[in-house]
């Protein structure tokens, strides 16, 4: 990338600003007698953007440049990569794709940047990654709803389930959900779908969705499991009121409630998720 640094006339550089319509300028400086100016340029459209520039210069009879420097290309691609670390929930630690992890003390989970909710980021993610290695034992079948990247349910594959579905209503969620299975070697039927279309039962079902959808679903979900029922997703006192009520009229018993704030600047805004079993 150049910078072509230019001076004109002040008197002259509106009509030189409609004349070079379409491109990008920023003054740097400006008084009665000129204005300097600075232009940016790709290699590629240096030699047109000088011709152009020039070309009106002509016409005007007055301007010149009066400096180029060239600006180092960032490369973008290693940067943002940089800012995207690998984030220890234990006993798991989620890695962006390209990243290795070679120690032993954590279970890795590779996730594809993308476009589907699960990068582990989340609190609400969060807590389901905590609570699974105590209420997954190995050959439990498990259903994920919502699965969005399937980091749940590569999670449960990881502690030995024996046979693991994703389903979300996004398609984009389920083309992720198989990369990412397939990223981590775990066998995980990723399915477009919603709770009313499964029809066979499983020892666990997770679901870290919204309220809203709790409201609609709820009882679709709680149809489907035998032993646990790993709910997420709720945010704040109120939600929680309500989503132990629908719990309370379904006949299931609260087992374990986690909270976490959203972030350290946001420590009033509470997450909460909670484990079911049937009375
Ligand atoms: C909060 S994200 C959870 C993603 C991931 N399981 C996690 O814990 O990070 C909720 C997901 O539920 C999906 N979803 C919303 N409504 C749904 C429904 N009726 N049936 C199945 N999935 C649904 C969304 O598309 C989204 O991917």
């Amino acid at each position: 990338m150049k910078k072509l640094i230019y001076r004109l006339p002040t008197h002259l550089f509106e009509i030189f600003a409609v004349e070079f319509n379409g491109y990008g300028f920023e003054i740097l400086n400006r008084n009665k007698d000129g204005t300097t100016f600075v232009i940016y340029a790709e290699e590629s459209e240096e030699e047109a953007i000088k011709e152009a520039v020039n070309e009106i210069f002509n016409e005007l009879g007055a301007g010149e440049l009066v400096g180029e420097e060239v600006i180092p290309e960032e490369n973008w691609v290693d940067k943002w990569k940089e800012d995207i670390k690998p984030i220890k929930i234990p006993p798991f630690i989620v890695l962006p794709e390209w990243e290795i992890y070679e120690g032993k003390d954590f279970i890795p989970i590779k996730i594809k940047i993308g476009m589907a909710f699960g990068t582990g980021l989340h609190p609400t993610t969060q807590m389901v990654l905590k609570l699974l290695p105590e209420y997954i034992s190995k050959g439990d079948t498990v259903l994920d709803v919502g699965t969005g990247t399937g980091i749940l349910s590569i999670a449960a594959a990881k502690l030995g389930a024996s046979k693991v579905i994703g389903i979300d209503i996004d398609e984009m969620a389920i083309k992720e959900c198989k990369d990412n299975s397939w990223e981590n070697e775990v066998n995980v039927e990723c399915i477009k779908g919603e709770p009313k279309d499964i029809k066979e039962k499983f020892d666990i079902v997770i679901a870290n969705l919204e309220i809203k959808i709790f409201r609609n679903l709820f009882k679709d979900i709680v149809k489907l499991f035998k032993k646990y029922l790993i709910l997420s997703g709720i945010f704040k006192p109120a939600e929680k009121e309500e989503i132990l009520k629908m719990a309370k009229e379904n006949n299931l018993k609260l087992i374990t409630e986690l909270s976490q704030p959203e972030s350290d600047e946001k420590l009033s805004d509470i997450w909460f998720a909670f484990v079911f079993c049937r009375k």
